[in-house]
C-alpha cells in the first residue's frame, strides 16, 4: 500500500536502537526524510547510516526542553517543515514503590512524560502553521495495568500520563489539522527487556500472550507508519494496543 509519505519529514526519538530504529527504517522505506534522534549520538549515527539516504542522525536528550526545541528547529531549518513526530524514547525502572528512590521517579517522569510534552510542544508551532501534523506517542500496555509484566509501577504511571496527554492534545489540536495518537505495545524483545527475560520469566510472560509470541519491533513500526499517513486520517486521540492479546486476559 502506498502510504503517500514521500514528501514528509519525520523526527523519531529514541531511534538509536530497538523499536525506534525499526520505526525510522519503516518510515524511510515509505519515502519519508527521517531524523534519527537519540541521547546516544553514536547509536543514532549508526542507525541513520543503516537506514541510508534521507536519514539524518541527531543527538537529543528528550528530557531536556532546550535540546528538544533545538532539535525541532534544526529539522525545520534543514528540511523546511516537520510533519511527523514519533515520541518513542523511554526508559524502564522495574523497582517497586518500596524499593524505588526519588531519583528513579524523577528520571522516569523526565524522559517518559516530560520528554513527550517537550517534543510535542517544540513541533507545534510549525505544525499549526502548516495546518498539518501527525504525532505518535509510544505508550505501553503497562499504562492500563499500573505497571506490566515486570512490576514496573513508576513506568506504568508515566505511560498512563502519555495516554492522557495523547487524548487531550488530540482534542486541542484537531482544529489545526494535527492528529495525535498513541500505541501501547505489549512485550517487545529489545535491550529494554532482554535482560529481564530470564528463561522462567520468558515462559511465564509468553503464557499470558494469546498469540504466543512477543511483538517484533516491526509489529509496532507498521502501526506507526499507518498512523503517520492519511490512510488513518480520521483516527485521533486513540491508543492502539499492539500486544498479541495480552490485555484480554
Ligand atoms: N520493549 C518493550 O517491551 C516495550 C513495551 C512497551 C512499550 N515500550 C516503549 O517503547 C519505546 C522504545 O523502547 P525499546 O524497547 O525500543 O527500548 P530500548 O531501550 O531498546 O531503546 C530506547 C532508546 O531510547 C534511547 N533513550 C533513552 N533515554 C533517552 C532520552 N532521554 N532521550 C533520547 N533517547 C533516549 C536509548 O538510548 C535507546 O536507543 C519506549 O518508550 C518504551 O517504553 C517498549
Amino acid at each position: 500500500m502506498d502510504l503517500k509519505l514521500g514528501d514528509k519529514v519525520a523526527l523519531v526519538t529514541g531511534a538509536g536502537g530497538g523499536i525506534g530504529a525499526s520505526i525510522a527504517a519503516t518510515l524511510a522505506e515509505h519515502g519519508c526524510s527521517v531524523y534519527v534522534a537519540d541521547s546516544n549520538g553514536a547509536a543514532a549515527a549508526k542507525v541513520a547510516a543503516q537506514v541510508g539516504q534521507r536519514s539524518y542522525p541527531l543527538t537529543l536528550d528528550v528530557g531536556n526542553a532546550s535540546q528538544a526545541f533545538a532539535a525541532v528547529e534544526q529539522v525545520v531549518r534543514e528540511r523546511g517543515r516537520i510533519d511527523i513526530v514519533v515520541n518513542n524514547a523511554g526508559i524502564l525502572k522495574t523497582r517497586s514503590i518500596l524499593d524505588s528512590s526519588i531519583e528513579d521517579w524523577d528520571d522516569v517522569c523526565r524522559v517518559n512524560l516530560s520528554g513527550v510534552y517537550y517534543c510535542c510542544k517544540a513541533a507545534l508551532t510549525s505544525m499549526v502553521e502548516q495546518h498539518y501534523g501527525k504525532i505518535i506517542n509510544i505508550a505501553s500496555v503497562s499504562a492500563m495495568k499500573g505497571g506490566g509484566s515486570f512490576g514496573n509501577v513508576l513506568y506504568g504511571t508515566t505511560k498512563a500520563g502519555v495516554v492522557a496527554l495523547t487524548k487531550g492534545l488530540a482534542r486541542e489540536l484537531a482544529p489545526f489539522g494535527i492528529n495525535v495518537n498513541a500505541i501501547a505495545p505489549g512485550v517487545v524483545e529489545t535491550s529494554m527487556t532482554g535482560s529481564l527475560l530470564t528463561p522462567e520469566r520468558r515462559k511465564a510472560v509468553l503464557a499470558g500472550i494469546p498469540l504466543g509470541r512477543f511483538a517484533s519491533t516491526d509489529d509496532i513500526a507498521h502501526v506507526v507508519a499507518l498512523l503517520a499517513s492519511d490512510v488513518l486520517g480520521y483516527v485521533t486521540g486513540e491508543t492502539i494496543v499492539v500486544d498479541g492479546g495480552y490485555l484480554t486476559r
